[in-house]
């Protein structure tokens, strides 16, 4: 499996095949073009690696997925949200002194800067929390300049993790008209987002246990995902030496779509949806499997798991802990999660198109359960994300022979015309 041929308008060239340490094979392009004149065509990417990378693994048609060779259902029973944020940083799990070394550099790096405040009283209430997430993390490079001494460049990505859980809980503060609540030392990373989340100055809060671990494993669960839309942005972003709080603003951005990390608050405003249309959820089932009708059933689905997600999987069981422990078993909407998972799993339609219940069906329903807002889901995916964005856009910019993202097209407009008003 050294190289490929290809005939190609009568000639036939030979192209190197890099393979990766879990025997993946990818053909070389880098010379196709010089070598035959042509380009290839990949619609939405789905057959193109954009890069080599050390960080994570999948294996979609087996549902494995693993950070830095770690099963991420080991990581999930084992390590704590920091952990993972350190081991897909750095490379490898930290030891004792790392982690607290780590732990106390997130610590004392939380507060934002006062001036910061006033940005978030021009936001209209109604700014959806992404919206003002992107925008906050993209004026942090305002108050900390990119730097090229590793020291500096550490102390900004501490920065962003410290500070991405501050800015995303005062944006729920304001959306809702509360007072901000400020970061606490003596609270763990999930606790304090918690905590400034629910917290209000007038009466003490206790950061029930059962949130602070559900969230700790929602963040584990979403800390990386390899070249997806998000990821590969930031990574396109900071490939233009663009600096990382503008290419991490530009990945928040990406996955506020609902058909990336946007999908977890489409899938309650969908079961929302099918609850005040009288609950027939068969009808909606029907609707996503008529092709006319463009309606998908969100929190179905993925490009790269074919069998099941892993990390679905984890949280399916999660989730019914989590709802135990809170008591809750009759909320409507999870009565008809639970119908449309049913009826999915069962379905020719979904068994033939491998349309599996991914993560942000589950997460969806777990958020719901903590009492986390709805548009508050995916700024909880973005916290989650943000180390698996970091360490990226650190390999991408370390990389040997590291190059601008500049894909090719083939156009299809007009050819020259002669110019003539109409
Ligand atoms: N409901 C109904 N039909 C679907 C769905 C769905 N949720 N997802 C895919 N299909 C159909 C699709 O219409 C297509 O049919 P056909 O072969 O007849 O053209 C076929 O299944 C293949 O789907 P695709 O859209 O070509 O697949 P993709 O890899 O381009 O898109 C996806 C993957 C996740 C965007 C898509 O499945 C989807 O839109 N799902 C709903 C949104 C969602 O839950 N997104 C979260 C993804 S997981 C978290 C993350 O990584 O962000």
């Amino acid at each position: 499996m050294n190289s490929a041929k290809l005939i190609f308008d009568g000639k036939e060239v030979e192209l190197p095949v890099t393979v990766g340490s879990e025997n993946e094979a990818g053909i070389d392009i880098t010379k196709l073009r010089s070598m035959t004149g042509a380009i290839t065509l990949d619609n939405g990417y789905a057959n193109t690696g954009s890069c080599t990378s050390t960080i994570t693994f999948i294996d979609g048609e087996k549902g494995i997925l693993r950070y830095r060779g770690y099963p991420i259902e080991e990581l999930a029973e084992k390590s704590s949200f920091i952990e993972v944020c350190y081991l897909l940083i750095f490379g490898h799990l930290p030891s004792e002194d790392e982690l607290d070394n780590f732990k106390h550099d997130l610590t004392h790096h939380s507060l934002i800067h006062e001036d910061m405040k006033k940005f978030f009283e021009g936001f209209p209430p109604s700014a959806h929390p992404m919206t003002v997430l992107s925008s906050m993390v993209n004026s942090l490079s305002a108050y900390y300049p990119e730097s090229e001494y590793e020291e500096d460049q550490y102390l900004n990505i501490i920065r962003l993790l410290a500070k991405l859980k501050t800015i995303a809980s005062f944006s729920y503060k304001k959306s809702i008209g509360q007072s901000y609540v400020y970061p606490q030392n003596h609270l763990t990373y999930c606790a304090d987002i918690l905590n400034m989340l629910f917290a209000v100055p007038s009466a003490p809060y206790d950061v029930p246990k059962v949130l602070e671990d559900a969230l700790d494993l929602l963040l584990i669960l979403h800390a990386d995902h390899e070249q997806n839309c998000s990821t590969s942005t930031v990574r396109m972003v900071g490939s233009s030496e663009a600096n990382l709080f503008a290419s991490i603003a530009a990945g928040i951005n990406a996955l506020s779509g609902p058909l990336h990390g946007g999908a977890n608050q489409k899938v309650i405003q969908m079961l929302q949806m099918i609850k005040d249309d009288g609950s027939n959820y068969k009808k909606y089932v029907n609707m996503a499997k008529d092709k006319e009708s463009k309606f998908k059933l969100m929190g179905f689905g993925h490009r790269v798991y074919k069998n099941f997600d892993p990390r679905a999987n984890i949280l399916k069981d999660s989730a019914d802990k989590v709802l135990n422990e809170l008591g809750i078993n009759d909320d409507p909407l999870l009565e008809i999660a639970k119908n449309l998972e049913e009826i999915a799993l069962k379905d020719d339609f979904f068994i033939e198109k491998k349309l599996y219940p991914n993560v942000d069906f589950y997460s969806g329903i777990i958020y719901r359960a903590m009492g986390i807002p709805t548009n508050m889901f995916t700024v909880m995916f973005a916290l989650g994300r943000l180390p698996g964005w970091i360490a990226q856009w650190l390999e991408m910019k370390d990389a040997p022979g590291a190059r601008i993202y500049r894909p090719r097209q083939i156009y299809m407009g007009e050819t020259k015309r002669i110019y003539k008003k109409k």
